[in-house]
């Protein structure tokens, strides 16, 4: 199962916004998926060369390098605050990274699906050099919008040419950029795309509103597109380009960073000390592959990459893409590059991250766009995540320890009613792992949540507060009964909610980590000593002035 997160820029970390959008999706399914006991390699890395790396450098006066490395070790730690859990997180300024683009590079030349052309691109007069894509501004040929940026268009989608702007400005300068002659290689995906649509229609459980876009898409004709750029930060161009001038040339970084899954993981095999391990993972038919993006990545994950895979050789195809809609805070994108909404660490002073998680997770936007604000993010915590799930486990171990010493007692005879809530926890994991199967983590995640309210209904009726006073036996029974269904939810909540299942593992006496487990409920065998258990999960308060 390979597990791939598209590559965040390497200009800031990550607000709620790319959280929601790919990275604790991609967790989630990466850690169920571990449960289950597949073989997972869950890889992502800074995208060092876009041009929001190049800005910010400008800015500051730096090379865009030292703004990569700076940012770097940052987000390691963003990951492992948030439990991210990646196999390898890296950067595309590898030198791996670069041998691995000059093989695709080669592969598409071989196979006849490169070449080089001169054609006009744009160059700003004023500052004396050609522009990147998103150095020139303008309004969109295909919607109106006046704010489409070279490569793409923020309001339709539409990956564009910068040439194709109408009332085009260049970021740097304002100037009217010019048209001038340069040579470079297109990828011929003009000649790729019957194979790319015969192998989208192909596709089965495929989102809709991916799997339309992307043949919409390609249905209107892929045109030929240029893979280098004249810039000096970037992919520099192999020995062999065949290109003029090709040390003033660099490749574009929409071809080269979609390779970083495939680098990604040879990079991951090194450091495995078992170089060819990645095959496993993209040339055995058995392994799957699931991209997380958020919509605007879904021509670049669907379409694109699966060319440049197609035209080079005989990878794994994507399995699916599910790609989400965007979170929005009260209506703007919450994206690092409108601004908006705060960086994902700040919520981790007033949240833990399992609560964060939880909110996050009740609200991702898998189908629609999803406006959140925080107060929606407390109310899931402390009406469902605490109320339900935290009460719950709470008041099973006090009890436990209150009336047997926090030893799992040996029940006595079972009931239909304890025989059916069993039951129950079990159908609902395993519709949960059907669902997360699917990557329908919303719905998987509420079969959860479904099961402690199983839990809960069964106390209220059985009382054991009540039934401890006149009948030690049936007292013993619930207890028991009840702390299993939590020992198999400890299960079905470990993707969402991670640290507190690692708790839950640890109080239960768990001899065998969770992962490779398998996913099913654990019996907790009588006898056990309940390892002392404090509050699974805090409730949350937001502070009055919020900055
Ligand atoms: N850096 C791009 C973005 O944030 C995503 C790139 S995903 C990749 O939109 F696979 F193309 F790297
Ligand atoms: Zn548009």
């Amino acid at each position: 199962m390979l597990v791939a997160v598209a590559w965040p820029y390497a200009n800031g970390l990550s607000h709620l916004g790319h959280i929601a959008g790919a990275y604790l999706p991609a967790d989630i399914f990466a850690r169920y998926h571990r449960i289950a006991g597949n073989r997972v390699l869950m890889v992502s890395g800074t995208d060092a060369h876009g041009t929001p790396i190049t800005v910010l450098a400008d800015q500051e006066g730096v090379t865009p390098a030292v703004i990569v490395e700076r940012f770097n070790p940052r987000f390691h730690e963003q990951w492992d605050r948030l439990g991210i859990s990646f196999d390898l997180f890296t950067t595309t300024m590898t030198d791996n990274h670069r041998e691995v683009t000059w093989e695709i590079l080669r592969g598409l030349r071989d196979n006849g699906y490169l070449e080089a052309r001169t054609t006009d691109q744009f160059y700003d007069p004023v500052a004396a050099r050609f522009l990147p894509d998103r150095y020139v501004e303008g309004t969109c040929p295909n919607c109106g919008a006046d704010n489409a940026r070279g490569d793409q268009c923020d309001t339709c989608g539409k990956t564009l040419d910068p040439v194709d702007l109408v009332d085009p400005r260049s970021k740097l300068t304002g100037a009217t950029p010019e048209q001038r002659p340069t040579e470079h290689h297109f990828i011929l995906l003009s000649k790729l795309q019957e194979d790319v649509r015969t192998w989208l229609e192909g596709r089965e459980g495929w989102r809709n509103h991916v799997i339309n876009w992307a043949l919409g898409f390609v249905k209107e004709g892929l045109h030929d597109r240029a893979i280098t750029r004249d810039l000096s930060w970037g992919v520099p161009l192999p020995p062999d380009a065949g290109l003029d001038a090709p040390n003033d040339k660099r490749i574009y970084v929409w071809f080269e960073a979609v390779i970083g899954y495939l680098s990604a993981s040879k990079e991951w095999a090194q450091r495995q000390g078992d170089p060819e391990a990645w095959r496993a993972w993209w040339e055995d038919p058995s392994a799957e592959s699931y991209y997380f993006v958020g919509k605007d990545n879904i021509p670049f994950h669907a379409v694109y990459w699966p060319a440049q895979l197609m035209g080079s050789g005989e990878l794994n195809l994507p399995t699916n893409v599910p790609a989400n809609q965007y979170v929005t805070f009260k209506g703007a994108k919450a994206s690092k590059s409108f601004g908006v909404g705060r960086a994902a660490l700040d919520y981790l002073e007033i949240f833990e991250p399992d609560a964060l998680r939880y909110g996050l997770a009740t609200n991702l936007p898998e189908y629609n766009d999803v406006d959140l604000t925080d107060e929606e993010l407390v109310r899931r915590v402390n009406d469902e995540l605490v109320a339900t799930w935290g009460n719950l486990v709470n008041r099973v171990f006090a009890m436990t320890s209150k009336n047997l010493g926090g030893v799992v007692p040996e029940p006595g005879t079972f009931e239909d009613r304890d025989r059916e809530l069993l039951a129950t926890i079990d159908a609902h994991l395993a519709e949960e792992g059907a669902l997360l199967e699917q990557v329908e983590l919303r719905r998987a995640l509420k079969e959860a949540m479904s099961g402690a309210q199983a839990v809960n209904g069964y106390l209220n009726a059985m009382a054991p507060w009540k039934t401890a006073k006149t009948d030690a036996e049936r007292t013993a029974t619930t207890l028991y009964v009840a702390l299993q269904a939590i020992a198999g939810l400890t299960t079905a909540f470990a993707p969402f909610v991670p640290f507190a299942s690692a708790s839950l593992a640890d109080w239960f006496g768990f001899t065998t980590p969770l992962e490779g487990g398998g996913w099913a409920r654990r019996e907790v065998a009588p006898g056990t000593q309940l390892g002392a258990a404090a509050p699974l999960f805090a409730k949350v308060e937001l502070p009055d002035n919020p900055a």
